[in-house]
C-alpha cells in the first residue's frame, strides 16, 4: 500500500513535469513566431501574406501584359506583329483612347488599394521613369538597394509614425526582351540614367508590400 504522503508526492512530480512541459511549448511558440506580437491575421505570419498578396499581384500583372497588352495592335507608337486588337498600349493612354502600360495598371490598382487602409503596395526602383516611384525612405533605399545586389525579396519590421509593419520587396526582373527595351528607349530614363542600360533578367525595380500589424 503507497502512502498518502508518497502518494502527493508524486502527484506534485507529475503537475511539475507538465508544468516544465507546458512552460517548454510556450517558450517554443513564441521564439518560431519570431514574438507573438508579431502574428498576423488570424495566427498567418505577415510573412506569408505578403508572399500571398506578391503572388497574387504578380499574377494579375504578368496576366494582363499577356492577354490584354500583348493582344493590342501597337505598343508606344510601334506595330505588334501578333496583335489583333484596334488599340495602342501607351503611356499616354487617357491623351490617345488606348490603354495602360502594365506598370500603370498595377499603380492604378494600388492607388484603389490604398483608399481601403489596410496594407499598402507599390512599385519602387533605382532607376524610375516615374518619379512617385523612387525609394521614399531610408527603409526603401536600403531595401531597393539589397534587392538591386542580390536579387531575392527584402524581408523586414518597420515602423512608420508609431504603427509597425512588416514590409517585403520582391525584385521585378525583366523577364521579356520589351521590358528592357521600352525602359532603355524612354526619354526620361535616357535622360536621367544615360550609363544604365537593362539587360534581360536584370533586377529592374521591385514590388513592395506593408502590412501594418495590429497591437504592435
Ligand atoms: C512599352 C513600355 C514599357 C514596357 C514594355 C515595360 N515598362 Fe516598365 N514602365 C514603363 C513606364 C512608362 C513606367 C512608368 C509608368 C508609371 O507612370 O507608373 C514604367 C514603370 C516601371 C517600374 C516602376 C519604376 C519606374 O520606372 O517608374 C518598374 C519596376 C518597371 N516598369 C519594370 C518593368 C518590367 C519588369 C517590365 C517587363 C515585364 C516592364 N517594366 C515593361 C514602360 C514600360
Amino acid at each position: 500500500m503507497i502512502s498518502a504522503n508518497r502518494q502527493i508526492r508524486r502527484f506534485r512530480q507529475r503537475t511539475l513535469g507538465l508544468f516544465a512541459l507546458a512552460i517548454v511549448i510556450c517558450f517554443t511558440a513564441v521564439a518560431c513566431s519570431g514574438g507573438g506580437a508579431q502574428t498576423q491575421a488570424g495566427g498567418v505570419q505577415p510573412e506569408l501574406v505578403a508572399d500571398y498578396i506578391h503572388t497574387a499581384l504578380a499574377s494579375d500583372r504578368t496576366a494582363y501584359t499577356k492577354h490584354v497588352v500583348n493582344r493590342a495592335k501597337k505598343l508606344e507608337g510601334k506595330p505588334k506583329d501578333d496583335g489583333v486588337l484596334e488599340i495602342e498600349a501607351t503611356e499616354g493612354w487617357e491623351q490617345t483612347n488606348g490603354i495602360p502600360l502594365p506598370a500603370q495598371m498595377f499603380r492604378l490598382g494600388s492607388e484603389i488599394a490604398s483608399e481601403d487602409g489596410t496594407f499598402t503596395y507599390n512599385l519602387i526602383s533605382s532607376w524610375y521613369i516615374n518619379d512617385n516611384q523612387g525609394p521614399k525612405s531610408d527603409f526603401e533605399q536600403t531595401a531597393i538597394e539589397q534587392v538591386n545586389e542580390t536579387g531575392e525579396p527584402y524581408k523586414e519590421y518597420q515602423e512608420v509614425g508609431g504603427q509597425k509593419y512588416f514590409s517585403a520587396l520582391y525584385p521585378d526582373k525583366a523577364v521579356a526582351e520589351a521590358c528592357v527595351t521600352c525602359h532603355n528607349t524612354h526619354p526620361i530614363h535616357k535622360e536621367r540614367y544615360p550609363d544604365k542600360v537593362f539587360k534581360l533578367d536584370d533586377v529592374m525595380g521591385g514590388i513592395m508590400i506593408n502590412i501594418p500589424l495590429e497591437g504592435a
